[in-house]
């Protein structure tokens, strides 16, 4: 019988294209070349399958160009880059890569939370411009960690690894704000309190986001929400671009209307919106939380794992719209 034949959207790990092959006859994008829409539709034409990354957007113009597409699993947990309704309209499977990554991810937050109050990066730069001569009292003065209020934005899994971290390792106060409430032995877990988002953004000295983007969650912090931060607050992105108003971000830390911030993602990226890239009290990553070897292999396995478990028994790992499978 022959292969399912499927398509690889971005360069991964060799050892995971050898790991494909022995299941399905692969086209793989392994000189990570940028391709537009019109290009993936036609790269798509005669695959069963899609191997994707949160770049590759997969919609109802790319579903309807692309009839024999069966299944598209990312190699990423969130999925803003799918349109689900359109997917499961069109009987194509989704999966994300969830787990794997969430301690590796709120390591990475934590991370750019020490880094944006203990004003690593913008010290770190002033001396290799040589522009260290002398010590002086309250050169680069930050905000502490230790004993702080921690607000985190969205209390999922990677939330919840924020939290421990935060109120075990650094003894933080944290209160969380989530669409829906954890359960008490939970929240005990985590020490963490349920607090509404205006007490949360007006109370918390770190506030770090970690919901998924939709609709809904665009611009969840935006002039008002900054407006009512504390001026010595900081803020951390790891969510996903356009859930902050970069704009109106790049405002309030030039006028030091909240102390710093540490973003990961941004509206539009890989292009970062020009006035972050001028003001001083902002660390800024290239979407890296999850990028650890062993954390992105892992990733790439379960999106593997997805599609071998979906294409030999009609059964995925980690479903995004299981109803779909019924209709197989
Ligand atoms: C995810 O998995 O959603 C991350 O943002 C990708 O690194």
């Amino acid at each position: 019988m022959s292969k399912p034949k499927i398509l690889v959207a971005r360069e991964i790990f060799p050892e995971m294209i050898t790991y494909l092959e022995r299941h399905f006859e692969v086209e793989a994008n392994q000189q990570d070349e940028s391709w537009s829409k019109s290009q993936l539709i036609e790269k798509l034409q005669g695959k069963d399958g899609a191997f994707t990354t949160g770049g590759d957007r997969i919609d109802a113009e790319v579903l309807a160009a692309c009839p024999g597409l069966k299944i598209c699993a990312n190699m990423a947990v969130g999925y803003n880059n799918f349109d689900l309704d359109a997917m499961t309209a069109a009987g194509v499977l989704a999966t994300n890569a969830p787990d794997v990554l969430t301690e590796t991810t709120a390591d990475f937050g934590f991370a750019l939370l020490m880094a944006t109050a203990r004003r690593i990066s913008e010290s770190e730069h002033f001396l290799r411009a040589g522009k260290w001569t002398k010590w002086s009292f309250d050169m680069f003065a930050g905000s502490d960690v230790h004993g702080s209020t921690l607000g985190i934005l969205g209390m999922g899994r990677i939330g919840q690894g924020i939290a421990k971290r935060g109120a075990h390792g650094f003894g933080m106060k944290v209160i969380y704000h989530n669409r829906s409430r954890l359960d008490a032995a939970l929240e005990a877990e985590c020490k963490a309190s349920y607090a509404s988002k205006e007490e949360l953004l007006r109370t918390a000295d770190h506030v770090v986001l970690v919901l998924p983007y939709s609709p809904a969650s665009h611009h969840t912090i935006g002039a008002s929400e900054l407006a009512m931060m504390k001026p010595t607050a900081t803020l951390v992105n790891i969510a996903r671009g356009g859930i902050v108003d970069d704009a109106a971000l790049a405002v309030a830390l030039r006028e030091k209307r909240i102390a710093a911030a540490g973003l990961d993602v941004f509206e539009g990226e890989p292009k970062v919106h020009p006035d972050l890239l001028t003001v001083p009290n902002v660390v800024l990553t290239p979407h890296i939380a999850s990028a650890t070897v062993p954390t992105r292999l892992a990733m790439a396995k379960l999106a593997a794992d997805n599609l071998i478990g979906f294409f030999k028994e009609n059964k995925p790992l980690t479903p995004l719209n299981p109803a779909v499978l019924a209709t197989k």
